[in-house]
């Protein structure tokens, strides 16, 4: 029998590598007999009818303390986290299910009520869909929990600017399977499928290219992928890379030389880092003996930032956007 070039998988979603359906990533927030607020992490979400009103649903294992609570409180808040809180979302998906368990200091969540319902959001996340439920439906050892939209709300950052800037902002992520896990990546228009050259490499002159390369590697984990006497370049998480290079190596590509690096000035050239684990790209920074400039501090674009140098004076920015509570 002819294949056409497929090969068939599992029928059980256990076994699907990799899977052919993403599934975003939530918190769903529920309320005990005595309305504590409860938190679980889900991820088979989605929305069934766009309304007005819009419905959604998720599915929840029928045993677990989500299901029972739902049915009770009657209401649920989808709290939709950005990719900064993974690390926490798996740690709260993987606790077993219990009644009465506490996440939310546990994890370092705040609570803020609902808008229309009884049912707190969670401030960390970054955009709340508060539902009452409509009806409940069994599947196997699951079951769907379907719930009408009564409120929508997002931090402020969301909802003005550009477009591409806000879904970024938002930056949901995905569960694929096992311990798999991806956001999502840039958004654009679908009329607009050149989205001009991508920027892969930046390459930078360097007065001494061992002192350099060893200070890059020393602060950072990115591997080498190029080692040659007059170039080095270094892998960046996302397929970007980073290049040092000699001044002669410069001349020679470009025809022109590069202008003479002046002691103590900057070079005027910042590279930007947006660092998940911000504490330890500081660490990094600090031990490989990159000069401070400025100190890790809330910026008024929604960011907080530490300046450094490098031993050539071009500067370092580690960044991480600041947390909703923070700003
Ligand atoms: C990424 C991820 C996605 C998950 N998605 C679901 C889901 O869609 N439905 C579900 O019932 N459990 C899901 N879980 C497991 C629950 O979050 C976990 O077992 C939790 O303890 C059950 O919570 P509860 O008893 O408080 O409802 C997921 C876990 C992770 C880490």
């Amino acid at each position: 029998m002819t294949t056409h070039g497929k090969v068939e998988l599992s029928t059980d979603r256990h076994e699907w590598q990799p899977t052919p359906l993403a599934e975003q990533v939530v918190i769903i927030t529920t309320a005990d007999e005595d309305g504590t607020p409860h938190v679980a992490v889900k991820s088979r979400v989605s929305v069934v009818s766009y309304g007005p009103p819009a419905y959604v649903f998720f599915a929840c294992n029928a045993e677990f303390a989500t299901a029972e609570y739902v049915r009770r409180s009657k209401q649920f808040v989808v709290n939709v986290p950005s990719k900064e809180l993974v690390a926490v979302s798996w740690v709260i998906g993987c606790d077993p299910s219990g009644r009465g368990v506490e996440r939310f200091d546990e994890n370092g969540l705040t609570r803020i009520p609902g808008l229309a319902v009884d049912v707190p959001r969670i401030a960390e996340c970054r955009a709340h869909i508060e539902c009452e439920l409509v009806e409940t439906h069994p599947f196997g050892p699951d079951l769907a929990v379907f719930g009408k939209v009564v409120s929508v709300s997002v931090d402020r950052d969301l909802a003005e600017g550009e477009t591409a800037l806000r879904y970024r902002r938002l930056a949901p992520f995905f569960f694929l399977d096992m311990d798999w896990t991806a956001p999502l990546g840039a958004a654009r228009r679908v009329e607009e499928p050149v989205p001009g050259p991508r920027h892969d490499l930046t390459i930078m002159v360097t007065a001494d290219l061992p002192r350099a390369q060893a200070f890059y590697q020393q602060a950072f984990d990115w591997p080498l992928v190029v080692d040659e006497d007059r170039y080095v370049e270094l892998g960046l998480p996302g397929g970007r890379g980073l290049g040092l290079c000699t001044r002669e190596a410069f001349r020679d590509y470009t025809g022109e030389k590069a202008r003479k690096p002046v002691q103590d000035k900057l070079s005027g050239v910042e590279l930007y880092l947006r660092c998940d684990d911000l504490e330890r790209t500081l660490s990094g920074l600090v031990a490989a003996g990159a000069r401070e400039l400025s100190a890790l501090a809330p910026r008024d674009w929604g960011e907080e930032a530490a300046y450094f140098a490098d031993p050539d004076g071009n500067v370092i920015v580690a960044a991480r956007p600041l947390r909703p509570t923070d700003r």
